[in-house]
């Protein structure tokens, strides 16, 4: 009883350390303990913002690929789009994760088109974790409402772009290790969630 007291004290990022240090200790014997942990999912999902806070309740490094394309194009993913083409952003897209994928173990948000080119895919698969963040329509419209310089929804309408990405994408992305939803809960209570299913799935291929 006390220590259930006690550990109602425990501030919340402190609790997330705690399981981080469970889910470390359950992954020492598992081989798949050196591979860093890959976050799929469409646009609004919340890849970059949950992603930033599961990596600091793991203690490993943050690292989202449309900031690492936008620093090595040195402009924005918009006049990436504008200036080059799509074809030009997903070849920069392609050796960015080719890249990260071979530096120390890390949380990597990626773009939502990411895990839909075929060869990304096989490389995030061969050397990653993959957690796909599933949303619905809704949530993804409202989400997605927030920021701009999105130019795939900036075609049309945007709850109809995504309905039609949901369709094309959702079955990709169900290849994904672990399925997280993510809803009108918060992130915190999602980055719980991940670090549950991490849990379970070191457990699993240990
Ligand atoms: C894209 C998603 C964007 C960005 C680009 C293309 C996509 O990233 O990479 O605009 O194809 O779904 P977010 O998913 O982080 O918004």
């Amino acid at each position: 009883m006390t220590f259930f007291r006690h550990l109602k004290k425990i501030p919340k990022s402190e609790k997330y350390r705690l399981s981080a240090t469970l889910l470390l200790m359950n992954t020492i014997l598992s081989p798949d303990s050196d591979k860093s942990i890959v976050m799929i999912g469409l646009m609004g999902a919340g890849k970059s913002s949950i992603g930033r806070r599961l990596a600091d309740a793991l203690g490993l490094e943050f690292v989202d690929t449309d900031d690492e394309i936008i620093k090595a194009a040195g402009c924005s993913i918009a006049d990436i789009f504008e200036l080059y083409g799509e074809q030009a952003f997903r070849d920069l897209e392609e050796r960015v994760i080719e890249r990260l994928l071979q530096e120390p173990r890390c949380v990597i948000a990626t773009g939502g088109g990411a895990y839909m080119h075929p060869e990304t895919r096989k490389r995030i698969d061969e050397s990653a974790v993959t957690v796909w963040l599933r949303a619905d329509l809704d949530i993804l419209v409202e989400r997605t409402g927030r920021r701009g310089g999105r130019p795939l929804l900036e075609q049309g309408n945007p709850r109809k772009i995504l309905k039609s990405l949901i369709d094309e994408r959702h079955p990709v992305y169900a290849r994904a290790n672990i399925i997280v939803d993510t809803g009108p809960d918060g992130h915190d209570i999602t980055v719980q969630r991940i670090v549950q299913a991490l849990t379970e799935f070191a457990k699993a291929s240990a």
